[in-house]
């Protein structure tokens, strides 16, 4: 066995573990009536700064500074086609991160979320 093979083998050791990666966390970020449809909303964690967005009843978490030139994307618009950058209206996919047109072209880093008991919460590893 070669020592990449190794490597692999332990890393996924420790992913399936548990059942699932035990090195991320879920935060709970706020109740769901804090987050109405058509609403974003910041939220920070350590040095996270995280937008979570309200798409039609779907919750999205998405960094919350603009990969194009820091812009805090709460400030921006909500839309059908995702989050828009107050400063030089990039708009970001909210599923993806991915930007539709420029002049942002790195992607948003995206966290998965969920809800339980009417609350959001976001998993930041
Ligand atoms: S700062 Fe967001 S598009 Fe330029």
């Amino acid at each position: 066995m070669r020592r990449q093979d190794i490597v692999k083998q332990t890393s996924l050791e420790v992913i399936t573990n548990t059942g699932e990666n035990f090195l991320s966390k879920w935060i709970k970020a706020c109740s769901t009536k804090e987050l109405e449809k058509g609403e974003m909303l910041d939220f920070d964690h350590d040095d996270k700064k995280i937008l979570l967005a309200n798409l039609n009843g779907k919750i999205y978490a998405t960094d919350r500074i603009c990969t194009h030139a820091d812009a805090d994307l709460s400030g921006g618009i909500l839309s059908d086609e995702g989050v828009t950058c107050p400063l030089h209206l990039s708009t970001f996919n909210l599923k993806t991160g991915v930007p539709q047109n420029l002049p942002a072209e790195i992607p948003l880093k995206t966290y998965n979320v969920k809800i339980e008991q009417n609350e959001i919460y976001v998993e930041v590893e």
